[in-house]
């Protein structure tokens, strides 16, 4: 019983409570299925402007053959796409029909943090409405971001449901002609778990702690779906990691992958890949190129390994350990490759050619400021776990750290988690630049606004601090791990 002890903490700390989740997803009905979610529409931008109605509700939809209730935007699954370029204004009529609050965040996008922008701290109470109203800078740079929930305490549960969507900013990286010239797809990964009804499964205290992942791996909410590579060989895949927890490490079956853009849009040039690992939150843009004769291609999942289990496993959590007999109360540590989606190829005489040079990514000043993050899961003698940052956990009143607009800093992460749990962190409104690992330089200069900090590892990375006042937020996108406090206020000054 001293885990159900931990919990309750958790929970007064403002941790979402598992019974939420079933009682929100609407009832159980025996009449023939019938499935209420289509696959997403496109909304474009006219005339410098993107104007939209967005609908936050829980439907059933079918999840590979099985009656599933999720949540949706406008019963689509993933969310419509939204596609606008730099200079454009942006208006969203949003209306909350679920029956929790929530609101929208924009990940990744470079637009203000306060007022009906994007800006985590308001909340949409059930039934009610919101118009979020902003503007891309012209100079933003294109690339592949999404929207999603962001309301403390529901965030993973929310986009377990299935609320995620891409924002798209077309511009330069689009205009490249071998780029242009190939065959574009959006994959948009997401995981779920469903009990006998077809409800998304309520995760346990374990499940909670490593993050919930489900075992129905969908793209574009369709199992194992199949995109044609064109007759000119070239298929561009822009790839989005919407699950809360699951880690994707991807591979076209040792056919190369020619990553193009990361979460924060195009590299100087091509680079050649293998695998390619994606965490929770994190985009990548990818070129494949079909041989001559036709071919198959699978996009596999690999088993990954992302630490933790360590220590609870080995009994950490005292007496808590007797309610976790389950095999889903273990790591979900997939130990075969699964497929994601088939490519089709009939081949072709000549292929189109690759891009070598790209988008060139600038080089940052060296920072004056250098500050260092500790993320860890926390214990307090006789309080239970949380997830922080040096130590704290979130607190929307509180502001953790507080830097000036218009000046370039270096953060160092430092995953110091006793049970060497990987931690993906996540900078809202401000991309930035990985200068090093565990001392060891970047190979490629890229845009991110969500990297990977391993068990044990330090990370380097560089931020400018544009463009934008006001309060916004750093977290770990594992959703759960920032539901239960691993999130820090940051406040964004005037110089002084
Ligand atoms: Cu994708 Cu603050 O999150
Ligand atoms: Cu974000
Ligand atoms: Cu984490």
């Amino acid at each position: 019983k001293i885990y159900r002890r931990q919990f309750l903490f958790l929970s007064a700390a403002g941790a979402v409570t598992a019974s939420v989740a079933s009682s929100a997803l609407g009832q159980s009905n025996r009449t023939p299925f019938k499935s209420q979610v289509s696959l997403p529409k496109l909304h474009t931008s006219n005339h410098g402007s993107l104007e939209l109605d967005l609908e936050a509700s829980s439907r059933p939809v079918s999840l590979g053959g099985k009656r599933a209730y999720l949540f949706s935007y406008n019963g689509q699954l993933p969310a419509p796409r939204l596609e606008a370029r730099p200079g454009d204004t942006v208006r969203i009529h949003f209306t909350n029909n679920l029956t929790q609050p929530t609101n929208l965040h924009y990940h990744g996008l470079h637009v203000t943090p306060t007022g009906n922008a994007d800006n985590p701290f308001l909340e949409i109470p059930p039934g009610e409405s919101l118009t979020y109203k902003f503007t891309i800078p012209k100079n933003h740079r294109s690339g592949t971001y999404w929207y999603h929930p962001h309301h403390h305490g529901y965030v993973a549960e929310q986009v377990f449901g299935g609320l995620a969507g891409l924002f798209i900013i077309r511009g330069e990286l689009d205009e490249i002609p071998e780029i242009k010239a190939a065959k574009e797809e959006f994959l948009v990964l997401q995981d779920f778990a469903l009990d006998g009804s077809g409800r998304i499964q309520s995760p346990n205290h374990m499940a909670i702690m490593m993050g919930r992942e489900g075992q129905i791996l969908t793209v574009n909410g369709q199992v194992n779906p199949k995109y044609g590579i064109p007759s000119g060989g070239l298929l561009r895949l822009r790839l989005l990691n919407a699950s809360p927890s699951r880690f994707y490490r991807l591979s076209l079956e040792n056919h190369p992958l020619y990553l193009i853009a990361t979460d924060g849009g195009a590299l100087g040039n091509l680079v050649e890949r293998e695998e390619l690992l994606l965490a929770p939150g994190e985009r990548a843009e990818v070129l494949v190129r079909g041989e001559r004769e036709p071919k198959q291609y699978r996009l596999l999942n690999l088993p990954y390994d992302r630490g933790g289990m360590g220590m609870m496993g080995g009994g950490m959590m005292g007496d808590g350990m007797g309610m976790m007999g389950s095999s889903q109360m273990m790591r979900s540590s997939q130990t075969n490759p699964q497929v994601l989606a088939t490519l089709t190829y009939r081949g072709s005489v000549s292929t189109l050619p690759l891009p070598q040079k790209l988008i060139p990514v600038e080089t940052l000043p060296e920072p004056r400021t250098v500050r260092r993050f500790e993320l860890s899961m926390a214990m307090a003698p006789g309080m239970g776990m949380s997830f922080t940052f040096n130590g704290k956990a979130f607190d929307p009143n509180k502001i953790n750290t507080q830097v000036q607009v218009n000046t370039v800093e270096d953060w160092e992460l430092v995953n110091v988690d006793p049970d060497r749990m990987d931690h993906p962190f996540h900078l809202h409104v401000n991309p930035f630049q990985v200068i090093s690992r565990n001392g060891k330089p970047e190979p490629d200069r890229a845009w991110k606004d969500t990297v990977l900090v391993r068990g044990g590892e330090t990370v380097r990375i560089r931020v400018p601090f544009r463009d934008f006042l006001g309060k916004t937020v750093y977290h770990c996108h594992i959703l759960d791990h920032e539901d239960l406090g691993m999130m820090g206020v940051l406040d964004i000054q005037a110089p002084t």
